[in-house]
């Protein structure tokens, strides 16, 4: 991963920029303006940021009473990926987790993603279940989870 690679708290001015790596990821998921503005304002957001360009973001949400972080979004621009971009995020969202006293992190993944769903299992996630007709266009999520030690 680049040294230069600069994690930080997303900020309104950002979101133009974070939508446009949304759309070349996520089709009928993708987020839009008004969902990121509210999504900015009540959660852990973060962006990766490398000479000034964003090049990925992560969401997670917590809620109070839960005993897990929830992985909300991630997403990495595709001329970014395989370069431990997305490891650096989720490396931070376990030290949140952590310092928030979680005792792990879930999230929901399009069963089809097999990219995304080696990425989580390579850092300790396992299928907990799965939502039928979950995303819009009635695909299936797959439900994954980690227990920290
Ligand atoms: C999933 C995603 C966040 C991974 O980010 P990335 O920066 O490309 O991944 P990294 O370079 O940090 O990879 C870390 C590890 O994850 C695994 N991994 C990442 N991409 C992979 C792929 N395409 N196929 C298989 N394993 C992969 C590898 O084990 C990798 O470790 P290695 O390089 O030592 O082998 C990125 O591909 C992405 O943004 N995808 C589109 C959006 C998306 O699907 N988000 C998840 C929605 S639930």
């Amino acid at each position: 991963m680049h040294s230069q690679l600069l994690f930080r708290k997303a900020d309104k001015k950002d979101i133009e920029k974070i939508i446009h790596i949304e759309r070349l990821c996520f089709d009928v998921d993708a987020f839009n303006k008004r969902q990121f503005l509210y999504l900015l304002s009540h959660n852990y957001f973060y962006v990766a940021e490398l000479k000034n360009e964003i090049l990925a973001y992560i969401i997670l949400l917590d809620s109070k009473r839960a005993k897990s972080l929830r992985l909300y979004s991630i997403a990495v621009h595709p001329h970014a990926r395989g370069m431990q971009i997305g490891q650096h995020l989720l490396d931070h969202a376990f030290k949140l987790a952590k310092s928030l006293h979680k005792e792990g992190m879930h999230l929901e993944v399009r069963d089809t993603n097999l990219s995304a769903i080696q990425f989580y299992k390579k850092n300790g996630f396992s299928f907990s279940g799965s939502k039928p007709a979950y995303y819009a266009d009635g695909a299936t999520a797959t439900i994954m989870r980690v227990c920290f030690e």
